[in-house]
């Protein structure tokens, strides 16, 4: 069956480096991931003070993470830990208490940088709160990736023949763990 992908970019910038790298993703990914973007950039400050009232953008952002098949977080490294509305994000989709919007939930993440530790610090601290919100994680392949001024052109289209077999392979095996998780938990 077609898998619709949520595709959550870690950058509000419209520049984001990262976004580009979701597009060529979703260009190289196997026929059956449909992909849609799940924004974040209007939540208000996590507070939770708001729990007993969630704000209406705040449930159509968990609504949106439920509708999902999978999620893959496409995000940069800021200062060896995720962006603040990252994570901001993904605390709102956590709460109320006992209403996690991330149980279960196939997860992959990559994320690129133009220096060469590719976003490696940053994933890791993303996997340990994916961890302990007990969403499932694609952990293998890994992708760090070095963008490159160039490395994708406008149009999302990747100019170095490696790379873009690496991100095929990496959507490839995303689709497979997506299936895996799907025929051992039925998504609500
Ligand atoms: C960065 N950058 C960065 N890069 C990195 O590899 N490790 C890091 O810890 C950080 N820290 C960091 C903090 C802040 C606040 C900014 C703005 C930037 C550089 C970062 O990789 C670069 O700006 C990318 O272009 C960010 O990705 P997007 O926003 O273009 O997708």
């Amino acid at each position: 069956p077609p898998y619709r992908v949520g595709v959550v970019i870690g950058s509000l910038s419209r520049e984001s480096v990262n976004r580009r790298l979701a597009e060529a993703l979703q260009k190289l990914a196997p026929a059956e991931l449909e992909f849609f973007e799940i924004r974040y950039g209007d939540l208000p400050l996590y507070n939770r003070d708001l729990d007993a009232d969630y704000p209406q953008v705040a449930r159509d952002f968990k609504a949106a993470i439920r509708s999902a098949d999978a999620v893959l977080f496409v995000t940069p490294e800021y200062n060896r830990s995720i962006p603040g509305p990252l994570k901001n994000a993904i605390d709102w989709g956590s709460r109320p208490y006992g209403d996690n919007a991330w149980e279960d939930k196939p997860t992959g993440v990559i994320g690129g940088s133009p220096g060469k530790i590719g976003t490696a610090v940053g994933q890791q601290t993303l996997r340990g709160t994916l961890s302990y919100l007990n969403a499932r994680q694609m952990t293998s392949p890994e992708a760090y990736i070095q963008l490159t001024p160039g490395l994708i052109d406008d149009e999302g289209r990747v100019t170095d023949g490696e790379t873009e077999e690496f991100l095929r392979l990496f959507m490839s095996k995303f689709r497979e763990y997506i299936a895996r998780v799907l025929t051992v938990i039925p998504q609500d």
